[in-house]
């Protein structure tokens, strides 16, 4: 399975998308490690690489829900850290080769597909319609594309 960025992922927040595409490239790269069979090191690198910049992306997603006083910052934030457990748990059983990266690759997908278009959609609009404006939106332009 290939696993790409698709249109239907953008939620039109030019840092949140900059970071999903990040996101998708990084499992990318895992999946043509895996694909090539790359030693397991290698494999375990990029699964590293995966953790930090998910640990990265939802806390950058937390403080831009935090400045924009985002009502459901609370639900949200429980649902990264469910995420981020269930992802250190298949990096555990992948280093000790008991589950195969594989594996991983489909629930990752599945897991950014649908937490994408259903709960980071929901700060995009929020964003739109907030009177709070996110810390540097106006530098968006210069940085992100
Ligand atoms: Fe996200
Ligand atoms: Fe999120």
């Amino acid at each position: 399975m290939l696993i790409c960025w698709k249109k239907e992922l953008e939620i039109g927040n030019e840092m949140i998308d900059t970071q999903h595409r990040m996101l998708v490239l990084l499992l990318r790269k895992l999946h043509i490690a895996v694909v090539n069979k790359l030693e397991h090191k290698v494999i375990m690198g990029i699964l590293l690489e995966i953790k930090k910049f998910t640990e990265f992306h939802f806390l950058s997603e937390e403080n831009l829900m935090a400045e924009l006083h985002y009502p459901e910052l609370r639900q949200h934030e429980k649902i990264h850290s469910e995420l981020l457990s269930q992802l250190n748990i298949f990096i555990a059983k992948i280093n000790r080769q008991l589950e195969s990266p594989e594996d991983i690759l489909e629930v990752i997908h599945t897991w950014v597909a649908n937490h994408v278009v259903s709960e980071d959609m929901k700060i995009a609009q929020f964003v739109r319609e907030s009177q709070f404006r996110p810390i540097a939106e106006d530098c968006y332009a210069l940085y992100l594309r």
